[in-house]
């Protein structure tokens, strides 16, 4: 078998990691959850999961990687004893399914960027909803679903050092650099601080009342966003060397992740209240309606629509390569199969496994809520589990590798994960299990009663 691949530089492996975290969870996601779970409180409580769950999974999920120099399925199988050498198949599935409908919106996101050049944004909310349906569904949805797919195929397709390394040093340094430009440039728009009040000033009774709700929301949002829950940071961290201090990584991938996710905050709230349209209108489809139609009011709209949806493009592209790494990876150690048929083979499936989603929102919904809600909060529990609870040895000498001695910190870490993460995530396992339930017996069916 020919020698394992690797990064080439240290920025390569942080650019990658930044690459994945940062993406359509941030600019997309992010604002419409906010806006959903109703403005600062929600972002609250994300901040708080992101800091004492999402790091300390984050490091479990880089030990294992580097540990084993494997796939997530490789990785657990060698590692894990009993039922646990098979958790690494929850992250394939979850992979799979993630990217199916995640090309999906990503479509949607080079459409949008096409509309804008051509001056096309409707500037009322129904008339944006009207051309949002047209985007997001049928043969243009499918279209723009295939293109984005066969990007992906292109650059995961390379491999690591030629393919992923260097496009996301290009894509990464633009992504902060035009979502700094545009927070700057809406800061001058009229509303704007009405904006920043309404995503900054928690309303803590609103938490008290909705957090069933909220809680699963939140604690969702900070796995789907760092890449947390499904093997991409195992799976990066397999094409490390040993010498690399982990924790110091991980802080720089974080805080990268964040400060986006807070910045599309900024930019994504001021059009809102500039435009006179609603920021609380709830959905997947919320932040395409509800922009459009604010670009489609504001002068300049129609560029500075471009230039947002084209950040989130490549945002989206950024990560969606990450997935397929995982379950191309996954074929390459574990079946031996070369790099470039491994990911046309799989590409196709995924493509076709994402195309009920563009026959309605409502299934993307069922899709998105299921991975988000349940998945990949179900595979940080497994994560934490397994690493604070099974090979906490082992855990803490990779830790220790390019660190040297912890400290306290080790134990902190260990005992994050056993305690506030085992819990915390079990109980958020359960609330989204209980909303799911709920959504597939009230929206869904109802949705699928008028359709079918
Ligand atoms: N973190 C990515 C985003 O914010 C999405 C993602 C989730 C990527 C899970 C990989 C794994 O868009």
């Amino acid at each position: 078998m020919s020698q394992r691949e690797s990064w080439a530089t240290r920025t390569g492996f942080i650019f990658a990691a930044v690459g994945s975290a940062v993406g359509l969870g941030n600019i997309w996601r992010f604002p419409f959850q906010v806006g959903q779970e109703g403005g600062a409180g929600f972002v609250l409580i994300y901040l708080l999961f992101i800091a004492s769950i999402g790091f300390p999974v984050m490091l479990a999920e880089f030990v294992i990687g580097r540990r084993t120099d494997r796939n997530p399925v490789g990785a657990l199988k060698q590692l894990g004893s009993g039922k646990l050498r098979y958790a690494g198949w929850l992250f394939f599935t979850t992979g799979f399914l993630i990217l199916s409908y995640y090309s999906v919106v990503a479509g949607w996101t080079v459409r949008y960027v096409l509309l804008g050049l051509q001056n096309e944004y409707v500037g009322d909310v129904a008339g944006a909803e009207g051309q949002f349906l047209s985007v997001a569904s049928g043969l243009d949805a499918v279209f723009f679903h295939a293109l984005f797919m066969l990007a992906i195929i292109a650059i995961v397709g390379l491999g690591i050092q030629r393919g992923i390394e260097l496009a996301v040093k290009v894509m990464v340094p633009a992504i902060i650099v035009i979502m700094v430009g545009m927070a700057v440039y809406v800061f001058t728009l009229e509303g704007a601080g009405e904006a920043y009040a309404y995503y900054l000033s928690p309303d803590f009774g609103y938490i008290a009342s909705e957090w069933q709700s909220i809680l699963p929301a939140a604690a969702g949002q900070a796995f789907f966003t760092l890449s947390l829950g499904m093997g991409v940071m195992i799976t990066y961290a397999s094409y490390l060397g040993e010498d690399r201090n982990l924790a110091e990584d991980g802080l720089i991938i974080i805080g990268f992740d964040t400060a986006i996710a807070l910045l599309a905050g900024l930019v994504v709230f001021p059009i809102f209240f500039s435009a006179g349209v609603s920021p609380g209108a709830p959905g997947a489809g919320a932040v395409f309606v509800t922009l459009a139609a604010a670009f489609g009011k504001l002068s300049l709209g129609g560029i500075l629509g471009a230039v947002f949806f084209f950040t989130v493009a490549i945002a989206a592209l950024s990560s969606a390569i990450s997935i397929l790494e995982v379950v191309v990876s996954y074929l390459i150690d574990e079946h031996g199969m070369n790099r470039l048929s491994a990911t046309a083979i799989i590409s196709a499936i995924i493509f076709v496994v994402g195309l009920p989603t563009t026959y309605d929102i409502q299934v993307l919904n069922l899709y998105d809520l299921l991975v988000n809600n349940i998945l990949l909060v179900f595979g940080g529990f497994i994560l934490a589990v397994f690493v604070g609870w099974v090979i906490y040895d082992f855990a803490l000498d990779e830790l220790s590798k390019g660190i040297g001695d912890l400290g306290p910190w080790g134990t902190t870490w260990l005992w994050l994960l056993r305690v506030p993460a085992v819990i915390g995530l079990a109980v958020v396992v359960l609330l989204g299990i209980i909303e799911y339930y709920d959504f597939l017996v009230g929206d869904f069916a109802t949705w699928f009663g008028d359709n079918f």
